[in-house]
């Protein structure tokens, strides 16, 4: 007996040994036991009917179904917001002129600083919500505005307990070189022994974090810097990834793919070099649609070489004040393509299995697969292009996660119970 079976639903599994685009499988259905898919295919090869087969029968009237969502980089716990700073930029400031002046990532430290657990907890429900809202059921949460050592660490058990509360897998990642804190405006290499000899080891140690990450660029930290916090994370066994190629050329992706990083993000200056190295790496490219957009960037990732190069391609919201204030995945998706010119079903492969790899969570979720998570989203549409299309329209009419309801949006699919 299954948990549940899923009839008269198509999949979009994105699973790439299925032939059709999208992985898709029509008139399907789809058998959940103990959290897991226990079986999936044309419904006409069912084994019985099915209500001899499951204690639930949920009959979706022929919508589709696809992966929950993924949201594989966001640092959507924060104090505070950068309204002020957005208007700042509008009258003229860069991104760029405004942190070297003290304001930027730097702004959000000292909110993020001065909250609470409580607050930091209460501001960041409504944003993960809202990504919950629109399918995602993992979301990647990184630490980096606290940047000492107590403040880190709240910001990481704030995120893990936001998965416990809201029925959301959370991967958490530090990324305590994020920015230099001012207290060691003049001691660059202190800030970095900080990270390397207590942070690092003290987070590893807690299990706080699931990956290491740093911003490698002109305005953060050096590829020589970045180096020590990448060793420094090995040495703890701990995956790494990295914000390379945001704000010009800085060579971390090559760095990075040195260290096998799970993913290097934002790339809008990755050089051919940078291409090759992550290639042979195995590393995945996360491209960030809203940071790109919000900054008004005009040098654009280089999509048509990662593809001809076969680097798998994540898209990410980047939720954060300064240069993604994102809760939206769906908007990520049709910022892919009609800014990077990935095809829909790219964006959907972006948000769902390459996701699942830059987290290092391919083997468990990012596909309809028979023996994954039933991480699962129901929509309400006619083609899964529709995801990428919409502007501002949410077709979400239900989502699962571990094979449990957590949003049953739309009645048009009706449940049957034995
Ligand atoms: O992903 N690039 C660095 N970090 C963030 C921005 C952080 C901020 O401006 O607060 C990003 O874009
Ligand atoms: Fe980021």
């Amino acid at each position: 007996m299954w948990d549940k079976l899923l009839v008269n639903v198509n999949l979009a599994t994105m699973d790439a040994t299925q032939p059709a685009p999208y992985g898709a499988v029509r008139d399907a259905a789809l058998a959940i036991k103990d959290g897991r898919i226990d079986w999936l295919g044309p419904v006409g090869d069912l084994p019985d009917a099915p209500e001899e087969l499951a204690r639930e029968v949920i009959d979706l009237g022929g919508q589709w179904a696809t992966p929950g969502l993924i949201d594989c980089h966001t640092h959507l716990v924060f104090g505070g917001n950068r309204a002020a700073e957005f208007e700042q930029r509008l009258q003229g400031a860069s991104y760029e002129e405004i942190a070297r002046a003290g304001g930027g990532i730097i702004s959000t430290v000292t909110a993020t600083r001065a909250a609470s657990k409580e607050q930091l907890h209460e501001a960041a429900l409504p944003r993960l919500r809202a990504l919950q809202n629109e399918g995602v059921t993992t979301v990647e949460i990184k630490s980096g505005y606290g940047l000492d050592t107590t403040s880190e660490i709240k910001m990481l058990e704030v995120a893990r307990a936001l998965g416990r509360v809201e029925d959301m897998r959370v991967v958490t990642t530090f990324l305590g070189a994020h920015a230099l804190p001012p207290e060691y405006r003049d001691d660059r290499k202190g800030y970095i022994d900080l990270v390397c000899k207590e942070m690092i080891p003290t987070v590893a140690e807690q299990g706080l974090a699931d990956a290491v990450d740093a911003f490698c660029e002109n305005i953060a930290f050096t590829a020589g810097e970045t180096e020590r916090v990448f060793d420094a994370a090995t040495a703890h066994n701990l995956p790494v990834k990295l914000h390379a190629e945001q704000l010009s050329d800085s060579g971390g992706s090559e760095l990075a793919a040195r260290h096998k990083a799970l993913s290097v993000d934002h790339l809008e200056y990755l050089s051919e070099e940078g291409i090759r190295a992550i290639a042979d790496s195995g590393t995945v490219a996360v491209l960030l649609p809203g940071a790109f957009y919000f900054l008004k960037e005009t040098e654009l990732p280089p999509v048509q070489g990662l593809r001809d190069a076969g680097v798998p391609v994540a898209i990410a919201t980047d939720c954060n004040p300064g240069s993604s204030p994102v809760t939206s995945p769906l908007l990520m998706m049709n910022m892919a393509c009609t800014l990077f010119a990935l095809t829909p079903e790219e964006a959907l492969t972006g948000m769902t299995r390459n996701a699942a790899r830059a987290l290092g969570l391919n083997e468990e979720v990012g596909t309809l697969t028979n023996g994954k998570i039933a991480d699962i989203a129901l929509w309400d549409i006619n083609h899964p292009a529709e995801l990428s299309y919409w502007v501002g329209y949410n077709p979400l009419a239900g989502l699962l996660k571990d094979g449990h309801e957590v949003l049953h949006l739309n009645t048009n699919y009706r449940i049957r119970t034995r």
